[in-house]
């Protein structure tokens, strides 16, 4: 049994982890064994290996914050059918690691037979997505909204969202080599971010209404999206691509009532009913086993390799997320 652990922060994130062996006692009663099958490296990962993320783990940690596994041994006075099945991983175990012991009460049981690939990022981007198009403005079914880094995999889910709800998104993306990506995702309107994008936006849409902007970078591009929205519409900020501060002018904040606002899906998770998680989950786990919301794996690597997997993960223009398959 191994894990990728990590005992200090630093600026090149796959120097300072590395894999560890472990062992783990047999699980005790309420308890199961989990072999984990595949766990995503995201931007918040490789933030939290440089000490630059909003929460971070006291240390040594594990690195990792999603994954799913395979129930592989139970403890006494566990249900008999969890045996065999595919769980979400529970939140905070670090899941870049072969092997988890688990709770097998409030385990997520999944269906079997589904792509192992697009479970294992089920639990943060596919949500984020769904709460950004739903709790900011009060869109109806023909609204616009617009985001940036539309080829990331929130991205991916926000175009397929915002089709399923009869949205019109407009995409934006940093690179032209990009482009084709976004399209073939579902977006039908994809821009590369720049010079006069609210003119080229304005043209792209019949100078649509745009209620809603969706930022994941900040910096310039948080103005360049603010351009492009309508009188007193809403810009939510999610994420700090360019490691800037967001960045916006007194001609769309002062002119034109722009309103910018933050959103973090453990602050959710911080206040969210349990009844509201169980809608929000049922909608995207019904969405991802049907295929109709996806994001691209452009790599997968086994454990060992967590530092190539660390360092493909942070760098830029990739093609879609790497993911760890500790026990492939
Ligand atoms: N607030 C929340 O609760 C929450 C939840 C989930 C995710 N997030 C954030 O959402 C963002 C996207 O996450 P993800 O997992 O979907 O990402 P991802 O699939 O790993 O994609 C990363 C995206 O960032 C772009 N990017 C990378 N470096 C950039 C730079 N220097 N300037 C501008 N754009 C850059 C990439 O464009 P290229 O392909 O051109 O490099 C790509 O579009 C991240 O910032 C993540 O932390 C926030």
């Amino acid at each position: 049994m191994k894990k990728a652990e990590y005992s200090e922060r630093g600026p090149v994130p796959q120097d300072v982890i590395d894999i560890v062996d472990m062992t783990l006692p047999p699980p005790s009663a309420g308890q199961v064994l989990i072999e984990v099958l595949a766990a995503p490296i995201n931007p918040s990962d490789v933030l939290t290996l440089t000490g630059q993320y909003g929460l971070l783990p006291p240390l040594p940690a594990v690195g990792g914050n999603e994954g799913v596994g395979r129930v592989v041994e139970l403890g006494a006075d566990v249900d008999a059918n969890l045996s065999g099945r595919t769980v979400l991983l529970p939140v905070g175990v670090g899941t870049w690691r072969t092997h988890v012991i688990a709770d097998a009460k409030g385990l997520v049981v999944l269906p079997d037979g589904l792509d192992v690939q697009q479970l294992a990022m089920l639990s943060i981007n596919p949500p984020t997505a769904s709460l950004m198009l739903s709790d900011f403005v009060a869109l109806q079914p023909g609204d616009w909204v617009i985001q940036n880094a539309a080829n990331s995999a929130v991205g991916s889910y926000l175009i397929g969202l915002a089709k399923l709800r009869g949205l019109n998104c407009v995409n934006v993306v940093r690179r032209e080599s990009a482009v084709e990506a976004v399209r073939a995702a579902g977006g039908d309107i994809v821009l590369v971010d720049g010079d006069k994008l609210a003119k080229r936006v304005a043209e792209a849409t019949g100078s649509a209404e745009i209620k809603l902007g969706i930022d994941a970078v900040g910096g310039a591009a948080t103005d360049n999206l603010a351009r492009c929205l309508a009188a007193g519409a809403t810009l939510v900020n999610y994420g700090a691509m360019s490691g800037e501060p967001c960045q916006i002018s007194p001609a769309s904040f002062v002119f034109r009532d722009i309103t910018l606002r933050g959103f973090w899906l453990s602050q959710w998770f911080r206040t969210a009913t349990p009844q509201r998680r169980a809608e929000i989950f049922g909608e995207i786990g019904k969405f991802i086993a049907t295929g109709k919301l996806r994001a691209s794996v452009q790599a997968t690597f086994p454990l060992r390799e967590i530092k190539q997997a660390v360092a493909a993960a942070a760098a830029g223009e990739r093609d879609g997320k790497v993911l760890l398959l500790p026990n492939a």
